[in-house]
């Protein structure tokens, strides 16, 4: 082979490979604004909507759910000035299927360079009995028309036949072609209440993937619930089965338990990208200032267990773990700090502690313990750990001072 065939080999194979990146692209749409912001406890300001936002740019997400503009004149505010105030993703707002939201939304995101309309409707015989009562024709003709009024309004439409997974099969097929006749470019199928399991999610995905008519030409989309702590999992299964967009919300806040949780779904993407093949755009080095802002905006806390961004995801206090981490930190770490903008490696000192860290710990506060003192101090931090739970830098120079004071 010759230079030439060797650069055009090179080229059709970065052909290929972009081919795979570009059928393995997954479209982050995030709605920590909308799902999330309006379960109880999470409610924020226009002015916050825009800070949470603009880090929702930086971090690089496709889709913005800004709010639901028909909700309130405060959440129309935000989606207005969301849509003219951060460029990058697209702004979508949340509709029911009337026109006056669809209108609603229509004025509030007007100023976007990218907007989406997301128009839901309940299908399942519990939402179409007890809360619409209508008919399967009345929820028909409901999608129907308000995706093609939708459509003399946005070239993006996305529609989601609320509660999905509770929805008989063929009626589901028939609403969500139904939607895509009328136009509408996404079909996310919502796991509303947080029902459905990993297997179930994927043999559903895969059964609409196959049956639905003009499936392929559209966008389909996995809005998976937390109830059951499988959100994230559902999701991935989801795009097993050929979803190409997850709907994900900062730190997972959403209706009760929340939604699948941005961070995670993304990291596991990139983490076990080995085994599930899947990209995003999402720079995950904003993850982890990303989640403090919504919990400062919010005032809810991330839990210290949190997966990726909770401040244990990169702290050790068992002796056994503290060793293996300071020989090389993937003995217990799977992902680095620096990739998702963590802190760093934190070895916190405390009665599951050892010699290890305690010594590492005293040499960055400028001791060395060797000799004889080490096991002394080993000991007496031991006693304080017992009594105080975790030691920290001040207390354990003070112990140090006692013993052998502290060189420089
Ligand atoms: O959970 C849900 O069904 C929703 C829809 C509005 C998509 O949030
Ligand atoms: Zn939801």
């Amino acid at each position: 082979m010759n230079t030439t065939d060797n650069k055009d080999a090179e080229a059709n194979s970065s052909e290929t490979q972009d081919s795979h990146v570009e059928n393995n692209h997954v479209t982050v749409f995030d709605t920590t604004l909308r799902d999330g912001e309006q379960a109880p406890g999470f409610t924020m300001t226009v002015d916050q909507k825009i800070r949470m936002a603009a880090a929702l740019r930086d971090l690089n997400v496709d889709v913005i759910e800004a709010g639901f503009a028909a909700a309130s004149p405060g959440d129309e505010e935000s989606v207005r000035r969301i849509a003219s105030e951060i460029e990058g993703p697209r702004i979508c707002s949340l509709s029911r299927s009337g026109d006056d939201d669809i209108r609603a939304a229509a004025r509030a995101l007007e100023p976007a360079a990218k907007s989406r309309l997301h128009i839901f409707l309940g299908t399942s015989p519990i939402h179409r009995e007890a809360k619409l009562h209508m008919t399967c024709d009345e929820v028909l003709e409901a999608i129907r028309n308000s995706v093609s009024f939708a459509r003399t309004f946005f070239d993006d439409v996305e529609f989601s036949p609320e509660d999905a997974i509770r929805t008989e099969r063929e009626f589901l097929v028939a609403a969500s072609e139904v939607a895509i006749e009328a136009g509408a470019t996404t079909i996310n199928v919502p796991d509303t209440v947080g029902y459905t399991t990993p297997d179930e999610i994927f043999d559903l995905f895969t059964h609409l993937k196959k049956t639905v008519k003009g499936m392929d030409d559209v966008v389909l989309s996995a809005h998976c619930h937390d109830d059951l702590g499988m959100a994230v999992a559902n999701s991935i299964s989801a795009l097993k089965a050929g979803a190409r967009q997850v709907e994900v919300a900062v730190n997972g806040i959403g209706e009760r338990a929340g939604n699948c949780s941005l961070e995670e779904v993304v990291m596991a993407i990139r983490t076990r990208s080995d085994s599930l093949g899947f990209k995003t755009g999402i720079d995950t080095r904003g993850l982890y200032s990303t989640s403090q802002l919504l919990a400062a905006l919010t005032g809810n806390p991330v839990p210290r267990n949190k997966a990726i961004v909770g401040r244990n995801a990169f702290a050790h206090e068992a002796g056994i773990h503290q060793h293996g981490v300071i020989q090389d930190p993937s003995t217990y770490e799977i992902m680095k700090p620096e990739d998702v903008g963590s802190p760093g490696t934190e070895l916190v000192l405390g009665k599951h502690s050892g010699k290890h860290a305690l010594k590492q710990r005293a040499a960055m506060l400028g001791a060395k313990l060797d000799g004889n003192v080490l096991p002394q101090i080993f000991y007496a931090f031991k006693n304080l750990a017992d009594e105080c739970g975790e030691v920290n830098d001040n207390q354990l120079l003070e112990l140090i001072h006692q013993y052998v004071g502290v060189r420089a």
